[in-house]
């Protein structure tokens, strides 16, 4: 598991150490060795296999078919599964009703035989009714088999499907124009847009679909899941124009977890030139020369933020690269002690980053600047304070010069420190033209003797 980060990393969630166990139990103790898989589409497409074939052991059905295909009756299942899973995906439910079931053709008994994929629980609706409630064993496999779903409408041109997902007619028209050529040349535009829909979601609800799409372009993935994607070629001059368009994507209102998730599809679609260039960024000795471009300072963030040694400082200002380079780098703030996030144009969506950062668990965050983000104001300072009033939040010197605060900060500033006196020591709130009255709380509890406020700097 080792010798693949991205399995590696995933060990870290039960669900999935019982996915791989069960995979690799499989591939170990039957003839079909061959080789273990190495990316997370690998693993879950191994997964829906083993699952299958669990099933057809147990139904004692299909002993003509060769164990490692797919039967016509366990794809037109699974498609149906994927389709529940795409829908709902998509409107961020994860349980569903019979009637859910029914309507993508769904058969209740169906969905229990396939038991390891689609488990029953039961859920107290009311006080007096129960009501079955059905979920994906969790929710990768949702979306797994949502990517699935969507990978299959793609190769049999199902329009609607498409439309709804991709919600514009013109790139549709644009999309099937294309089509007639064999070699899907379309399926560059089709992942393009699928990425950015992702991107623009707030709690990243896409992230591990689009990782799966993905993958799912790869030739040996689809092998595993022959017949269930459709007849699909896709040239390598294709895949490379996918890899190209992920390394140069971009916008400006993304937040920088989502951008993470760029480097993780390159992985997923086995292309390591990006984690290599950040490994060997990281032995050099001229680090603040090399330029990097935004990609490899979303790749460098996540490593930084992986790393299983906490990071003394970042100072976003040390990276040669662009402003948007430098905060798509902040998701590292996770993992250090020392953060330097000045004059770098951070926005609400930074803010939320460094909040997580001051609640998770453990929190690693003494010193913090901000200074010189102008933009920042009263908005960034709210989403800040979530971060700062958590009871693990050990910071103990916020700066925040220049920011365009009022006295809305102050007050929000002071709450926190309510909720969790025991840590902040010095407060920089220089230049932001606040006048006494505006800092009367913060200074009050400066004075008091329960807080261990010493410094506070504000004219
Ligand atoms: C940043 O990188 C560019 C391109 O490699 C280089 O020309 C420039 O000198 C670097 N800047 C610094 C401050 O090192
Ligand atoms: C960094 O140093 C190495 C040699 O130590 C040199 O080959 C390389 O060009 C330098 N990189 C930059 C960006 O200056």
């Amino acid at each position: 598991m080792k010798t693949s980060r991205s399995l590696h990393i995933m060990c870290s969630i039960p669900v999935f150490c019982w996915i791989t166990a069960t995979v690799l139990e499989h591939m170990l103790t039957t003839e079909q060795r061959g080789e273990l898989p190495k990316t997370l589409t690998d693993m879950y497409s191994h997964f829906l296999l083993v699952q299958t074939k669990r099933k057809k052991n147990k139904y004692h059905e299909g002993h003509e078919t060769s164990p490692q295909e797919l039967t016509e009756a366990d794809r037109e299942v699974l498609l149906k599964l994927g389709r529940l899973a795409f829908e709902h995906l998509e409107k961020g439910n994860i349980m569903f009703y019979q009637e859910d079931l029914e309507q993508c053709g769904v058969d209740v008994t169906e969905a229990s035989v396939y038991s390891g994929v689609c488990t029953e629980i039961f859920k107290r609706e009311c006080v007096i009714f129960q009501k079955p409630v059905y979920c994906f064993v969790h929710l990768s496999i949702q979306e797994f088999l949502a990517a699935v779903y969507m990978f299959h409408c793609h190769t049999n041109r199902k329009t609607e499907v498409l439309k709804m997902f991709l919600k514009s007619e013109s790139l549709i028209r644009r999309i099937f124009s294309v089509f007639d050529n064999k070699d899907l040349q379309s399926l560059d535009v089709f992942m393009s847009r699928a990425m950015e829909n992702s991107l623009q979601s707030k709690n990243g609800h896409l992230d591990l679909f689009v990782r799966f799409l993905h993958g799912l372009c790869l030739e040996s993935n689809q092998r595993l899941l022959v017949g269930l994607l459709g007849q699909t070629a896709i040239s390598p001059g294709t895949i490379q124009r996918v890899i190209n368009n992920l390394k140069k994507m971009n916008s400006d209102e993304i937040s920088p977890d989502r951008s993470i998730n760029i480097f993780h599809c390159l992985m997923e679609m086995n292309d390591l030139s990006l984690f290599q260039e950040i490994q060997e960024f990281l032995k050099s000795e001229n680090r603040s020369e090399k330029k990097l471009s935004e990609i490899q300072c979303s790749a460098l963030a996540f490593m930084l933020q992986m790393s299983e040694e906490v990071l003394g400082e970042l100072d976003l200002q040390k990276y040669n690269t662009s402003e948007r380079g430098r905060q798509r780098l902040i998701p590292a703030v996770r993992n250090c002690r020392k953060a330097g996030l000045t004059e770098c144009g951070l926005s609400e969506s930074h803010c939320e980053v460094v909040a997580s950062a001051l609640k998770s668990n453990p929190s690693h965050l003494t010193q913090l600047d901000m200074s010189k983000n102008y933009q920042l104001q009263d908005s960034g300072v709210k989403l800040l304070c979530a971060g700062l009033e958590s009871p693990n939040c050990r910071l103990e010197t916020l700066r925040l010069i220049n920011c365009g605060l009022s006295k809305i900060s102050c007050d929000y500033l002071a709450a926190a420190l309510k909720s969790n006196p025991s840590h902040l020591r010095e407060l920089d709130l220089s230049w932001n033209n606040l006048k006494y009255p505006d800092v009367k709380q913060l200074s009050d509890l400066q004075q008091s003797p329960d807080y261990r406020l010493e410094s506070l700097r504000w004219s």
